[in-house]
């Protein structure tokens, strides 16, 4: 046998021991009931507990049935050079938000070499939640928690899973590196409160493909210090788009850097692809973003960039944002706009953006009072391909 070949077999055969040889830590064997009433949350963290502390790799497992978890703080750093989360069954959350003293029902940090995973479903169970939301309008509002929190992690697969029905929103991504999200299934109504899909911040090197997201606000939300994200396959509807921003609302925000939507369709939603900063903000910036190859279908605005983002009206828009913008590119764009101003490209007065091409765009406007619209301001944009709309400077 050739000497190369023999070292191929002898390391294939050894990483399959390897999976093999995964330690499962069934949550059944710490006394969890699949009852659906009996709390599980202390099972669940003595499971994690025992598989962070071993050896080899390890798989928390919660098999088939339906499961009550309160909330939960699922902590390394871990001896365990990988740890599988892997949830088969249907696991609720507490329905009342009193039952939450924190701002997340599970919460995975300092972590390296994550897998969430299993084909099961995170239940919120947010109805509840939802209707005491009042942060829209008071500042001093109760924090509702969200249901998939990851803090600090590295190296995460996050794959196969579905979250439902999400008191706030349903994932957060926080100072994370390496991170990817396939094939997740994200629900709920088009008309619950924050129920942001993903939302990130203070992370690089992300991928998130293969994801259905129908809920009642922003499909994805990249944050200020989300560095190399790519997009892909995402079919987001009813929601509120995918959406850099919003960007500008506290000072020292670290810059966002590298982003890629692509392949993606937006089925009725309030926007499409976004990027929205504060009026009168400090300085900050955004570069280097690219929204292409994108099907829009009946969208109120297919195409939005908004230097004034401001709702609820909690700011002024006395003073421009000072949010710098540059190196941006819309291409291959292509639907149905259910408003007339199909495009708006309304950059800051104090800092206009700076290489803004847009092309290949083919939006119609599916209502009644002519053709779709465009406007362009602070801005000379770089344009190329078909513009349908035209695109129009004021
Ligand atoms: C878990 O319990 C099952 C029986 O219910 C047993 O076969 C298995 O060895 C236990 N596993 C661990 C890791 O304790
Ligand atoms: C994750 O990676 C960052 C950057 O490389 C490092 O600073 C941090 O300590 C790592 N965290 C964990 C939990 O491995
Ligand atoms: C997501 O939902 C679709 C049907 O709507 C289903 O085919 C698919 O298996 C689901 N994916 C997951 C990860 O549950
Ligand atoms: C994202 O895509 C870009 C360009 O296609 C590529 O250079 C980059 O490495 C990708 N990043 C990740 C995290 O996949
Ligand atoms: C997007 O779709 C185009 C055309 O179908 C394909 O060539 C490209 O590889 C796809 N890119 C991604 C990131 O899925
Ligand atoms: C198109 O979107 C508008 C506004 O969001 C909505 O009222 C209307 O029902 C949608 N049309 C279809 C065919 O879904």
């Amino acid at each position: 046998m050739d000497l190369k070949w023999k070292q191929w077999a002898l390391t294939a055969l050894f990483l399959l021991a390897g999976v093999a040889e995964a330690t499962v830590f069934d949550v059944k064997n710490y006394s969890a009931k699949a009852d659906g009433k009996t709390d599980i949350r202390k099972a669940v963290i003595s499971a994690w507990n025992d598989a962070c502390a071993s050896v080899q790799p390890s798989t928390v497992l919660i098999s088939k049935g339906t499961y009550l978890l309160g909330p939960v703080v699922l902590k390394g750093p871990c001896k365990t050079p990988s740890i599988e989360f892997q949830v088969q069954g249907l696991v609720q959350a507490p329905p009342d938000p009193a039952a939450f003293k924190t701002d997340g029902w599970i919460v995975f940090q300092y972590i390296n070499g994550l897998t969430v995973s299993g084909g099961g479903t995170f239940d919120g169970q947010g109805q509840k939640a939802w209707t005491i939301n009042n942060c829209g309008t008071n500042p001093n509002c109760r924090i509702l928690p969200v249901s998939l929190r990851f803090n600090f992690v590295n190296n995460t697969m996050i794959q196969d899973i579905t979250s439902l029905n999400s008191k706030n929103f349903h994932i957060n991504i926080f100072q994370c590196y390496d991170l990817t999200l396939k094939n997740l299934n994200i629900t709920a109504p088009g008309d619950s409160a924050n129920t942001d899909g993903i939302h990130m911040g203070d992370s690089a090197r992300i991928r998130v493909t293969d994801i259905l997201i129908a809920t009642g606000d922003d499909c994805i939300s990249i944050g200020p210090g989300t560095r190399n994200l790519n997009v892909s396959r995402v079919i987001c509807g009813p929601g509120h788009g995918i959406s850099v921003g919003s960007l500008g609302k506290y000072k020292g925000e670290a810059e966002v850097n590298g982003i890629f939507v692509r392949n993606s369709t937006f089925i009725n939603t309030q926007n499409g692809v976004r990027i929205k900063t504060w009026p009168s903000s400090p300085v900050g910036t955004a570069t280097n973003i690219v929204f292409e190859d994108l099907i829009m279908n009946n969208v109120s605005n297919p195409v939005i960039l908004d230097q004034e983002y401001c709702p609820h009206f909690k700011c002024t828009k006395k003073d421009p944002s000072l949010v710098k913008l540059s190196n941006i590119k819309f291409n291959k764009i292509r639907g149905t706009s259910s408003s007339q101003l199909a495009v708006v490209i309304a950059c800051s007065k104090g800092v206009p953006c700076k290489n803004v091409k847009i092309g290949n765009i083919n939006l119609k406007y599916n209502g009644i009072g002519g053709p779709a619209q465009s406007t362009s301001s602070n801005v000379k944009p770089i344009l190329f391909g078909l513009q349908m709309p035209p695109i129009i400077s004021i």
